[in-house]
């Protein structure tokens, strides 16, 4: 049994249904990550773990005990939200404090305990500072403080990092990864954004209109997608999705995509994805990311079906690190990461390798993965 189990769980506002059944599980000590757009129920479903927010149908456990009917100060879990409302008045220390004040906790065990929190967090030099004396990643390591020194079997952050700028976030992102090594707490983690769950998560749930639209580890979401709309969700750039139509012919099956001009590209389908031979003489949706197409000397050298094509190159984009380069194909703008120093021109046709291993197919009607 799972550490927590999420079954068959449904919220409803009157005839609103916000959670349309989520099941999901997470074992002791992993990362859970809800990602999804805005509105999708990341914070509803938090809510309800919380116990902030009730349940309108299914079940929710901790370590095999349902905790749907316990008030939420019995539940054992500690919540950091997104606006972390600090005690103006009071110090760094009084604020990581105030519950274990309120608990009865002894001075001498409250002292050993904010010690230890803020020598995880990095704020021993803090901890006589007002919230108004710190930055926000100061102030947001402050929060995790508070949540921190109840040691709780279980902690909920809601979109912790959302009012950092963007070098702060990063920062802080790797704090919040150093701290669930280090402690190995139990952590569901929601956010919007797709880097955020990749890096952090051992689990990521990807929702989309309060349906859980698929589940498991960031290397599976990334690269064997369920479907079109976690495929575009999760990467950046997106990954590039583009109508095309399979064939089939004497040397094994093709998926061919319409050009700008002249004829249309043939790229062979690696021979693993026999299951596409029910698609021939049909359209469907040709997935590719970025780093799967990209000039021929950057080509990943493991793989095993590799097809190089001239393509011309509208836009190109230096991002320092890599080149970005923007052709067309299938009747829409197709991103292709280059080496950094790629020669390649705007204007001009330049050689690109599709890495076929990384492609994958969906059906244009069901967007399901298909291949
Ligand atoms: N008390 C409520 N009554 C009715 N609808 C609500 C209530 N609370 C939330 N909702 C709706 O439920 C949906 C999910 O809201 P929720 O806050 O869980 O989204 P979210 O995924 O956390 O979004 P964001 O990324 O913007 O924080 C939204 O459409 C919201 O308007
Ligand atoms: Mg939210």
């Amino acid at each position: 049994m799972a550490f927590l189990n999420i079954s068959g769980l449904r919220k409803r506002y009157g005839a609103l249904e916000i959670l349309k059944g989520i099941d999901l599980e997470l074992e002791k000590g992993g990362f859970l990550v809800l990602v999804g757009p805005s509105g999708c129920g990341k914070s509803t479903l938090l809510n309800t773990i919380a116990g902030l927010e009730t349940i309108t149908e299914g079940d929710i456990r901790v370590e095999d005990r349902s905790i749907a009917d316990l008030h939420p100060s019995k539940r054992d879990i500690a919540m950091v939200f997104q606006s972390y409302a600090l005690y103006p008045n009071m110090t760094v220390s009084g604020n990581i404090a105030f519950g274990m004040e309120m608990r009865g906790v002894p001075a001498e065990e409250r002292k050993q305990a904010i010690d230890k929190v803020a020598k995880v967090l990095q704020i021993g030099h803090l901890l006589d500072r007002k919230p108004s004396q710190l930055s926000g990643g100061q102030r947001q390591r402050v929060a995790m403080g508070r949540a921190l020194v109840r040691d709780p079997k279980l902690f909920l952050f809601d979109e912790p990092l959302s009012n950092l700028d963007a070098k702060l976030r990063v920062d802080m992102r790797t704090e919040i990864k150093r701290l669930h090594q280090t402690t190995g707490k139990t952590i569901v983690y929601v956010t919007h954004d797709q880097i955020e769950a990749m890096t952090l998560a051992t689990k990521i749930a990807v929702m989309k209109e309060g349906i859980v639209q698929q589940f498991g580890t960031p290397a599976e979401i990334y690269n064997n997608p369920a479907n079109m709309f976690v495929a575009d969700f999760m990467g950046s750039p997106a990954m590039n999705l583009l109508s095309g139509k399979i064939l089939k012919g004497s040397n094994g099956l093709a998926v061919s995509l319409e050009r700008a001009a002249g004829e249309a590209m043939k790229l062979p389908i690696a021979p693993g994805m026999a299951s596409l031979a029910a698609y021939a003489d049909r359209d469907v949706i040709f997935g590719i990311r970025p780093e799967a197409l990209t000039d021929p000397e950057g080509a990943d050298r493991n793989a095993r079906s590799v097809a190089e094509n001239d393509c011309l190159i509208e836009v190109v984009e230096p991002a320092g690190s890599d080149t970005f380069a923007v052709t067309k194909l299938g009747g829409k703008e197709v991103v292709a990461r280059l080496r950094a120093d790629a020669r390649i021109k705007a204007g001009e046709t330049a050689r690109l390798a599709f890495n076929l291993d990384k492609a994958v197919f969906f059906d244009p009607q069901t967007q399901i993965r298909i291949a």
